[in-house]
């Protein structure tokens, strides 16, 4: 029986040698030392055998037995601990090597702009809206004062989705101001809504002019509104947007939807108005059209001009952004180049 032990005891040392995790192990020592193993059952067997024979047999096999639960917890610390101890392990952790960084995302930076104008005018008691991308030939022109063959379609280079159906056909909104008509269908006045939106153009992209950019339209329709009222909104948005001591400047513009019509510029933010690339050597930078609702426009929806009165004005999103942190080519916006979005 011993020598059978003695045998078992190196066989079982050398098959612990390529034990390589806790599992192995574990099925190690129910194979060796469990209830059915050998060992177990030459330890039980002691009992039937003289005493002489039993405490000489008993004291080499509990030797045994010994040695090998010495064996398995020296193993068992091996495969627990070797991670910091062993430098030649493979499965070692090098607790100095610096983690693998997790990258953090953020907003773009068009839209962080967005939110920023939206929040100045939800401040300024606007309610915020968005329409569809896909319009109307009808919302999209002919109820802005813009027919068929109407000179001022030229504005609008425009993306046609159906051709030649007049009044009925469809296109992707060059502007946001569709949502203007929309939002008086449904609404009475007091009116005082904003529409942040994306808007097409078919034209060719350089430095300054995608064929997609977002708009911010608002909208404001009550009794007694005046060009007064459009102007201080406006110059209290251009202040909380480009500081109070930017200077503002109104002028006379033509859009056939309003009347009259202003375009709303700022001193230029690189040269301070002395006159530099940037604003085309005039100090100044147009950020935004606006004007008057135009009376025709609002006997459309069926509110009555001769009671009511509106301003309406349309920004460029990313030409405020551009302008804001001072980047140079509106490209950029839809590049997608991490470089340039990390650092907003
Ligand atoms: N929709 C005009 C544009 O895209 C801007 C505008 C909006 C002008 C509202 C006047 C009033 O150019």
């Amino acid at each position: 029986m011993l020598e059978q032990l003695k045998d078992l005891h190196t066989q079982a040392l050398e098959e612990l040698n390529g034990i390589k995790n806790p599992r192995e192990l574990e099925l190690w020592r129910i194979r060796h030392m469990g209830k059915r193993s050998i060992l177990t059952k030459a330890l039980r067997s002691l009992a039937a055998l003289p005493l002489e024979e039993r405490r000489e047999k008993g004291a080499q096999a509990n030797e045994i037995k010994t040695a090998l639960e010495s064996s398995l917890e020296e193993k068992r610390k091996l495969l627990e601990e070797p991670l910091l101890t062993s430098p030649t392990d493979a499965r070692r952790l090098d607790y100095t090597l610096p983690g693998r960084p997790i990258p953090i995302g953020r907003l773009h930076p068009t839209t962080q702009i967005l939110n920023e104008i939206c929040d100045i005018f939800k401040n300024m008691g606007f309610q915020v809206i968005e329409g569809p991308d896909v319009e109307w030939d009808y919302y999209n022109f002919e109820a802005l004062n813009i027919p068929q063959d109407h000179p001022a379609r030229d504005m609008f280079a425009t993306m046609w989705i159906d051709a030649d159906m007049g009044g009925e056909a469809r296109l992707l909104r060059t502007h946001t101001s569709p949502m203007q008509i929309r939002l008086m269908e449904k609404e009475r006045p007091p009116i005082r809504t904003i529409v942040p939106g994306r808007i097409y153009r078919y034209e060719a992209t350089d430095a300054t002019h995608e064929s997609i950019f977002y708009q911010v339209e608002g909208l404001a329709v009550d009794k007694g509104i005046t060009l007064g009222d459009l102007k201080g909104t406006l110059l209290d948005f251009c202040h909380c947007l480009f500081g109070e001591e930017r200077k503002i400047r109104f002028r006379c513009d033509y859009f056939p939807f309003v009347e009259p019509g202003v375009e709303v510029a700022i001193e230029c933010v690189t040269c301070q108005g002395a006159g530099c690339r940037l604003c085309s050597h005039s100090g100044w930078l147009e950020i935004l059209g606006a004007g008057m609702v135009h009376p025709d426009v609002l006997a459309r929806v069926n509110i009555d001009p001769e009671i009511y009165s509106g301003f309406a004005f349309g920004l460029g999103v990313e030409r405020i952004a551009m302008l804001r942190y001072g980047i140079d080519h509106i490209r950029l916006f839809y590049s997608n180049d991490l470089r340039f979005l990390k650092q907003f």
